[in-house]
């Protein structure tokens, strides 16, 4: 495959961004190759500089659920911002929004927008701290909310995949706040309760991970979690930046159907433009400025081109309910003719997929947790991603991510991955 006008603007990137990109797993390196540079994409197909087309499971990391170039989506934001750019003023659209997150999700009583998914897990956090006067809150080795300074100890996606799961320059004093129980282990929890019980604000968790790779919680955990954190007076907070209108239409709590106190969300809410969001209790939102005292604002929170890409991806998902179904079935498909490919194979693989979240881990052990996802191969990721992205099959440059499936993937898409993931298999 020829990337020479990728690898040239590579170099010059490396010149004036560090490490040549803006977030680090782009840049290829656990996969020791150069990241194609991408100019178009369209449906589930992207574009590089080389004009080279691949299938794309990497789907801007999670937000282009419904490929990309999508007509209602584009149409929306053309429109607006042929009508305006940003205000920094109230509009109807921030209400439109509000009101239909609140009606997809219903533990969400309140919402407040926001421009990351970082920004949301980082204010609902504060929001708990400020609402129970505690202050320490329980995260899940593994497991990623955002780069703010409490999430960075033992964090997954980049963190992970570069090595540095805790990152240099966090205070102790932060860190001190932050403690660390196991995934899918109840026992880790209820330790850290019963040292430190009456200091925890809340207990922030990805109910389907898919930062250390996919990794499903299981049900009798998420009951414990819920449990655990009435009977103590802390807030149980689900970062559904990724798992939001992804799993079901109404995130990951609708398939445990448990009501977190608070939600974050991100990713698909922006249909591709930056947004996030947190929600949840009425009585707990009502805590946020300026209304209560805890404060969080933002420049652009809200802004009238997000939201217009944001709520025009929101109505499709909501009007046409079987794209959900749709995505089940290739993802069940893929997975099968994974799963398939790796028997034929005699090698040693897991397969984990939640609706249309998957990952392949280089493991011979079921992946329930942090310790399993660690104990897989990287280097033969890295050699598998090779091979695939030479067949024109672009998939996250990590072992700790998941394949993003969208509504645009066609039945020849997956058939051509089934077959391409054969040879890597084999090879
Ligand atoms: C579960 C989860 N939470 C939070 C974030 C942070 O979102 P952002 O990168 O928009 O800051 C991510 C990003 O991948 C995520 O997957």
């Amino acid at each position: 495959m020829n990337l020479d006008r990728s690898k040239a603007l590579f170099e010059e990137a490396k010149k004036y961004i560090p490490g040549g990109v803006n977030s680090p797993v782009r840049a290829f390196r656990e996969i020791g190759m150069n990241p194609p540079f991408l100019v178009r994409g369209e449906g589930s197909k992207v574009y590089d500089e080389d004009g080279n087309e691949y299938i794309d499971f990497v789907s801007s990391w999670g937000p282009m659920i419904l490929g990309h170039g999508n007509k209602a989506v584009i149409d929306a934001l053309k429109n607006q911002i042929d009508t305006a750019i940003g205000f920094g003023a109230p509009t109807a659209m921030e209400v439109e929004m509000a009101k239909l997150i609140t009606e997809l999700v219903p533990s969400v009583e309140m919402v407040r927008m926001v421009n990351s998914g970082t920004e949301a897990t980082m204010s609902a956090v504060r929001l708990a701290r400020g609402y129970t006067g505690k202050q320490k809150i329980i995260k899940f080795a593994g497991n990623y909310h955002g780069h703010a300074d409490s999430f960075l100890i033992q964090a997954g996606s980049g963190a992970l995949t570069h090595g540095y799961p805790s990152s240099p320059g966090i205070p102790e004093d932060v860190i001190k706040h932050t403690l660390i129980a196991d995934y899918n282990n109840n026992e880790s929890v209820q330790n850290l309760f019963d040292i430190h019980g009456e200091d925890i604000a809340g207990i922030i968790i990805e109910p389907v991970a898919g930062n250390m790779g996919v990794v499903p919680a299981k049900q009798e955990f998420i009951n414990f979690l819920r449990e655990i954190t009435i009977k103590y007076g802390s807030l149980l907070i689900f970062d559904e930046v990724m798992t939001g209108f992804r799993v079901a239409l109404g995130g990951a709590q609708s398939l445990y159907n448990v009501k977190p106190d608070l939600t974050c969300f991100g990713k698909i809410i922006g249909g591709g433009l930056p947004v996030g969001a947190y929600g949840g209790k009425r009585e707990i939102m009502q805590k946020i400025s300026p209304v209560g005292p805890v404060y969080q604002a933002g420049t652009l929170s809200g802004n009238p081109v997000a939201m217009s890409a944001g709520l025009a991806t929101l109505k499709i998902l909501k009007n046409n309910p079987e794209i959900y179904q749709n995505l089940e079935e290739k993802g069940k498909k893929l997975q099968k003719g994974i799963e398939n490919n790796i028997k034929n194979a005699g090698i040693k693989a897991a397969v984990n997929r939640v609706g249309s979240m998957i990952t392949l881990f280089f493991t011979d052990r079921p992946v329930q947790g942090y310790s399993d996802a660690k104990s897989s191969d990287t280097k033969q990721y890295a050699k598998y991603f090779t091979y695939m992205f030479n067949q024109g099959i672009y998939l996250p440059p990590s072992q700790f991510e998941a394949f993003f499936i969208s509504y645009a993937h066609t039945e020849d898409d997956i058939n051509k991955t089934i077959q391409a993931n054969k040879g890597a298999l084999q090879a």
